[in-house]
């Protein structure tokens, strides 16, 4: 991103120097300099050459109270005056990570009445990881250590967050994954359907994890874990008769299910977890994200009682993190919690504007260049094909960066994975708002489609 604005120079200047960027071509990124974003207010973000730019990813996908809000702020520097940091380690505990804990379990699906803070989403996948072998080798059974994931699901980047994932060019980077971690086939109907119903793949999917469970045999499988909707994948809805089954088969043996809420949790389907949305009742869910509305970094992992209980038998957990539970996060977190409730942004979002976006979002049908709308709450994907009766790509075009690039030049924020667009914006976006980034959308596809015939 060139620019005349001197100071934006600088600054990309110090990113080409100094600042390697996550998921990113270190050197191509040097070549064209980052887009430097200064300030943000509401569903708005600008950068700093004064553009305004919806943000329809909340950051990435966490800002769900929006950006701006004075009471985190407050909330952080009370805290960081009073006690900026202490540890969980010594047999101590303070105020603020008491009170979210319980916050959470006040809110979390019933029976889920305990929490492991952690620094980060993927974090939290590696608490799970290790808090699931240790609860089999309390329970007798230490070869009930494999987790099953899906291809396509993202759980994070650390080892064992990526492990986890089932994103095969991460897989290829560093020799992941580890051993103990197998992927079955995703739920991703519009890509890998073929020509079975909805209906029919969504069971065909689910079926994925009983062969898997009976080829590895029952007495090694330690969990399955699945985001409710796959968020980094593509913001795939499991077709209706999914998650009935996976139920059904989890129900008949012996595993643990972890549901990972860090992108569904804290009110994105319009429910307070995914897991509430499709009654998925797990052992235990990751959260990180709308915990604390991103304002800064806190993740976890809500862990049902019975699953405690058996822990409780265990003696020392050794595992945990100098940031565990840290004061200042817990004191956002719990401060993002109660405008959550007191300003009812879960309800709103159920209510009036979760069902307003996906109406309006799938107007965007019938134009020429998409394929499929599908969404919930407030997450959508909208899949741009060359034909729309068969699902065809325009392969090779790279149609969904070249929409993305569009929607930046044009003041939207939507990501591209491949050629599906998603969104997935601030929980408190107007109605008026959801019809600026629709007009939006309609505007780049517009583009998009010119390009890619021109
Ligand atoms: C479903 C899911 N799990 C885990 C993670 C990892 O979280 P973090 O980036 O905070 O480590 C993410 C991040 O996008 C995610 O979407």
């Amino acid at each position: 991103m060139s620019s005349n604005n001197p100071q934006t120079r600088e600054w990309q200047a110090l990113s080409s120097d100094h600042h390697l960027a996550p998921f990113s071509d270190f050197k191509q990124l040097k070549e064209k300099g980052p887009r430097i974003i200064t300030k943000a207010h509401g569903v708005y973000l600008w950068d700093s050459e004064g553009n305004k730019i919806l943000d329809g990813m909340a950051g990435l996908w966490c800002v769900a109270i929006g950006y701006g809000r004075d009471e985190l702020a407050d909330a952080a520097a009370k805290q960081m005056k009073e006690l900026p940091y202490y540890n969980l380690f010594f047999q101590t505990a303070h105020p603020p990570v008491l009170e979210l804990a319980k916050a959470l379990s006040d809110i979390a699906p019933a029976g889920m009445n305990h929490v492991f803070f952690t620094g980060s989403g993927s974090e939290g996948n590696d608490t799970m990881l290790r808090m699931v072998r240790h609860y089999w080798a309390i329970k007798g059974q230490p070869n009930k250590k494999t987790i099953i994931s899906r291809k396509n699901g993202y759980h994070g980047s650390t080892v064992a967050g990526a492990s986890l994932g089932g994103m095969t060019y991460m897989h290829e980077q560093g020799d992941l994954p580890i051993p103990g971690i197998t992927h079955i086939a995703q739920p991703y109907w519009f890509g890998e359907g073929g020509d079975m119903s909805p209906e029919e793949f969504g069971v065909w999917a689910a079926n994925q994890l009983e062969e898997k469970i009976l080829e590895l045999g029952v007495d090694t499988v330690g969990a399955f874990i699945a985001e409710p909707i796959q968020g980094a994948g593509g913001v795939i809805v499991p077709p209706a008769t999914y998650w009935p089954r996976v139920k059904e088969i989890l129900a008949k043996y012996d595993i643990l299910f972890i549901a990972d809420e860090v992108i569904c949790g804290f009110g994105r389907t319009g429910e307070w977890f995914g897991s509430d949305f499709y009654d998925l009742k797990p052992h235990m869910m990751t959260i990180a994200k709308g915990l604390t509305s991103g304002y800064i970094p806190m993740g976890g992992l809500i862990v049902r009682d019975d699953v405690v209980a058996v822990l409780n038998e265990g003696g020392d957990f050794n595992h945990g993190f100098t940031y565990s539970g840290h004061p200042v996060a817990a004191a956002v977190a719990l401060e993002n919690i109660r405008i959550m409730r007191d300003e009812q942004i879960v309800k709103r979002v159920h209510d009036e504007t979760a069902p307003y976006l996906q109406k309006r979002l799938r107007e965007l049908a019938d134009h020429p260049l998409v394929g499929e709308v599908r969404g919930v709450g407030m997450l959508g994907a909208i899949e741009l094909v060359q034909d729309k009766a068969t699902r065809k790509r325009y392969e090779g075009k790279g149609a969904g960066m070249i929409c993305r690039t569009f929607c930046f030049e044009n003041g939207l924020i939507m990501r591209a994975v491949g050629d599906t667009m998603i969104i997935s914006p601030p929980l408190v976006i107007s109605k008026a708002e959801i019809d600026e980034l629709v007009a939006k959308a309609r505007q780049c596809l517009d583009l998009t489609l010119a390009a890619l015939q021109g």
